[in-house]
């Protein structure tokens, strides 16, 4: 009962800490003090020990040059090595119990350290537009192709014989922002769209509480396609109840991952936000516990954002482009979009002009991308967008792609052309990846967990080299619209391009 305003103490008193270095992105307006009555949630998170020897230990479990790789951590393992120490727990306690909140009230799981209180002193999303998704193109009159499985499993060279037959694999789709996602839904997609390949048609599990809304479409999009590349594996959806528009959902969503010791080996995300609407604590943070989920093996995809290089205005006149987090988490694996060169026929792919991609502002450049990025930006150097536009120190992506352009999905029982974005393309990719682990774990190998390093260093082999189009950024007098443009190799529009199935699989089970 007292808890309420306990908590309402803490948050003037954290506010109040908070508030000097609080900065109010363009867009926003400060209109003044919450409702002494809302109700808030809080997170304490707790520093970590040895989160540089994890980085390090990432790093080797992840190389396939390392006499470690694949040599992955379980939950207890990776708890023991970060867990805070007892003076940091000691102090938390202490301040805790100076407002009157008792041991009984306080987490009996994990300690978090004190870097950051989710959910309050950061700014909500600004709109749907963090949802990578239906950007409904305006139809257009005549025939259109449209992607569905058969054009993805045609385009990625699947045959009906790669599907998931292993049975301790699985995988998941994370939605937040009160998206559900519809049993009838998938079930009626697959019965129209599902022909031609074994596939499951039911989610096996839903962590977390499915809300009794409509169905979203972002949520039918990522478990209807990523159950048709990773056809015939145990899929599983954690869902986040409740209002998400006041709440970063990352950090809740990780805390639960850092909870259960079962989990889906590969996790598609399709929510971001601009980096610079987040605290650098927060994404710090966030970023740790991508780590810890890679050394045990996780894969985790992030779409790369629906905004092209994006578009932030930093002066009355002077613009830069807009990275997007987790999109630029150095421990992420980043999907970016293309779409068909000619819709109406299988072609090759070309990029999509949403597509997410650039240089972080808050993360530096990992070691495994310095070589192919350093390769775009030496032999792009004439036609760059002008250096105060972006951060060449930042960690770059996207590192892969798919199509993303003019997908059917089943929403509310109907179909539904012209969905696109890379929200579409990210379960694509993490339904293949799962394939790829499915086949290794049937020949005794360990699961891909973090895929970036080895990644880079099949330096596009296995790949469809994306290197047509530019995508979109500041619609301004200096770079008129455009961002940065796709090459032969990596770009930070592609990656390093598409998954060519059987010889992705070929690379990745040597
Ligand atoms: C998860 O949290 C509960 C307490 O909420 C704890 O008892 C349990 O040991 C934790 N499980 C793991 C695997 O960390
Ligand atoms: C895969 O698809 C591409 C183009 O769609 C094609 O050129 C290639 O021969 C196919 N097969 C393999 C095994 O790569
Ligand atoms: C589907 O997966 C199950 C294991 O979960 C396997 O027994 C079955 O053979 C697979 N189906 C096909 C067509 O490979
Ligand atoms: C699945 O995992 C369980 C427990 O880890 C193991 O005992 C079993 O042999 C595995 N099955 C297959 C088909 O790999
Ligand atoms: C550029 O990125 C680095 C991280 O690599 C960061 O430390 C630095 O602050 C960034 N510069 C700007 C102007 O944002």
């Amino acid at each position: 009962r007292n808890l309420k305003q306990r908590r309402l103490v803490i948050a003037s008193h954290v506010t109040a800490a908070f508030s000097s270095n609080l900065r109010i992105p363009e867009e926003w307006t400060h209109v003044g003090k919450v409702d002494p009555k809302e109700e808030l949630q809080l997170t304490f998170v707790l520093k970590q020990q040895n989160v540089e020897l994890l980085e390090k230990m990432l790093g080797l479990v992840s190389d396939p040059d390392s006499a470690h790789y694949g040599k992955y951590l379980t939950l207890e393992e990776v708890s023991a090595l970060v867990r805070p120490s007892e003076l940091t727990q000691k102090v938390v306690r202490h301040w805790l119990q100076s407002y009157g909140i008792t041991n009984s009230y306080l987490f009996k799981k994990q300690w978090f350290f004190l870097l950051n209180i989710g959910g309050l002193h950061r700014l909500p999303p600004k709109r749907q537009k963090d949802v990578f998704n239906r950007k409904q193109s305006q139809p257009k009159a005549g025939l259109h192709l449209g992607v569905y499985p058969a054009v993805l499993r045609a385009r990625y060279n699947l045959t009906s014989a790669d599907v998931g037959t292993s049975q301790n694999n699985s995988q998941a789709v994370a939605q937040f922002l009160e998206q559900y996602y519809s049993p009838a839904d998938l079930a009626e997609f697959m019965s129209i769209f599902g022909r031609g390949f074994q596939h499951l048609s039911v989610v096996d599990r839903v962590v977390g509480s499915q809300g009794r809304g409509k169905a979203g479409v972002e949520a039918s999009l990522d478990v209807q396609y990523i159950m048709s590349t990773g056809a015939n594996i145990s899929t599983w959806v954690f869902t986040n109840p409740g209002r998400h528009e006041s709440q970063e959902p990352f950090l809740q969503w990780m805390i639960l991952l850092s909870n259960m010791s079962d989990l889906p080996w590969v996790h598609t995300i399709s929510y971001g936000d601009d980096e610079d609407s987040l605290s650098t604590a927060y994404m710090m943070r966030v970023n740790t516990e991508f780590m810890k989920a890679g050394i045990r093996g996780i894969s985790l995809l992030f779409a790369s954002g629906d905004s092209g290089a994006g578009c932030r205005h930093v002066g009355t006149t002077q613009n830069s482009f807009r990275p997007s987090f987790p999109a630029s988490s150095p421990y992420v694996t980043t999907v970016g979009g293309t779409s068909l060169k000619n819709p109406f026929k299988m072609t090759y792919e070309v990029t999509d002009y949403i597509s997410g991609g650039g240089f972080s502002n808050v993360f530096k450049m990992p070691d495994y991308q310095v070589s192919a990025v350093n390769a775009y930006l030496k032999s792009m150097a004439a036609s760059l967008p002008p250096q105060s536009y972006f951060n060449t120190s930042g960690r770059a992506y996207p590192d892969i792609a798919a199509l993303s352009h003019n997908y059917w999905v089943v929403v509310n029982r109907v179909p539904v052309p012209w969905v696109s974005g890379t929200s579409a393309s990210t379960p694509v990719v993490g339904g293949l990846l799962s394939l790829i682990n499915g086949q290794r774990l049937l020949k005794g190998l360990p699961v891909l967990g973090f895929l970036n390093p080895r990644l880079y260093k099949l330096k596009g082999q296995a790949l469809f080299d994306v290197t047509n189009g530019c995508h979109l950024s500041c619609l301004d007098e200096q770079v008129q619209g455009k961002g940065f443009c796709a090459a032969p190799s990596w770009d930070p529009v592609t990656g390093w391009g598409t998954p060519n199935y059987p010889a992705l699989l070929t690379a990745l089970l040597a």
